[in-house]
């Protein structure tokens, strides 16, 4: 039994949360909210599973990490990664979107304490502390630095998920960026759902385009990648046809988005290296104009 604490009740961090406790984990949640974190006591978490099965499970949801955690696994919203704080020595793993998150956790807690990576797992809350787990997915992490691993791949495959460790989680999490630069602003500005991207001509060559910019960014930081990620995006658009992506899900809740993470991160990498990245600025203006109406 591992003491593990999730930060984030959003659909991520529900799934997690439950499926670790499940799995006979000491699991706590943490949320930046406090009348959400005392609703959520109450209320205990649901997670409904592709299956049909439904489990509730009651969490305790805090407002900071506790002491004496074996591990943490961050999955705010990356708009709320700077203010997060957490004891001293417990390892820190961000399974979180957008570019940023891995340099902010590293002036946090150091980046021998960091284990980075991504998640295809998706899931979409109903309302506050219910979750619908829409499909299984694959979850790939590494060490930033020098974290160990093995305890950590340990307790995500006991908690159910199919994961993978990896050496180099800074390429993935560009891959994740680049694909999410592209789906996420235009499936929030249309309204559609992932896969309707492929079936207008012009929006598919923009997602095209989009993918095409954030990886020429990522090559000016050494990252090169052995498949082609426009496949890969079409790909995510084909796999997941009817899911709302996090970014339209935000849009629709009236939350803010994490635009700034994706393309916003996207636009700052490139001009420090000069790249003119049009598409990507037009569409990163037009989303900041949807969360400001
Ligand atoms: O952010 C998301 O929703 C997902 O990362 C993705 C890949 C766009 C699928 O919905």
């Amino acid at each position: 039994m591992a003491k593990i604490t999730v930060v984030g009740p959003g659909a991520m961090g529900c799934l997690f949360a439950v499926r670790l406790i499940r799995a006979g984990n000491k699991v706590h949640l943490v949320d930046y909210r406090a009348d959400r974190a005392e609703r959520l006591n109450k209320s205990g978490i649901v997670l409904e599973e592709p299956d049909g099965n439904v489990f509730r499970e009651h969490i305790p949801v805090s407002l900071s990490v506790p002491n004496g955690q074996d591990l943490v696994i961050v999955l705010v919203k990356s708009q709320h990664t700077g203010s997060l704080r957490f004891p001293p020595e417990v390892p820190v793993l961000t399974l979180q979107n957008g570019l940023g998150n891995v340099e902010t956790l590293c002036n946090l807690v150091g980046s021998a304490r960091v284990l980075a990576g991504v998640t295809t797992e998706a899931a979409h809350l109903l309302e506050e502390g219910r979750v619908r787990h829409a499909a299984s997915g694959l979850t790939q992490f590494g060490a930033w630095t020098s974290c160990a691993t093995t305890p950590v791949y340990r307790i995500l495959q006991e908690g159910g998920f199919n994961v993978e460790v990896t050496e180099s989680p800074g390429q993935l999490i560009w891959e994740k960026a680049a694909i999410n630069a592209a789906i996420n602003p235009l499936t929030a500005l249309l309204d559609v759902p992932n896969g309707k991207l492929l079936d207008i001509p012009e929006i598919r060559q923009l997602m095209r385009d989009l993918v095409v910019e954030a990886t020429k960014v990522a090559a000016t930081e050494g990252y090169r990648f052995p498949h082609s990620l426009v496949e890969r995006a079409e790909q995510v658009c084909r796999d997941t046809r009817n899911n709302v992506s996090s970014m339209l899900q935000d849009v629709r809740a009236g939350r803010p988005t994490e635009i700034r993470a994706i393309s916003g991160e996207i636009l700052r990498r490139a001009q420090l290296a000069a790249l003119p990245t049009p598409r990507t600025r037009v569409v990163y203006q037009l989303v900041r104009g949807l969360e400001s109406r």
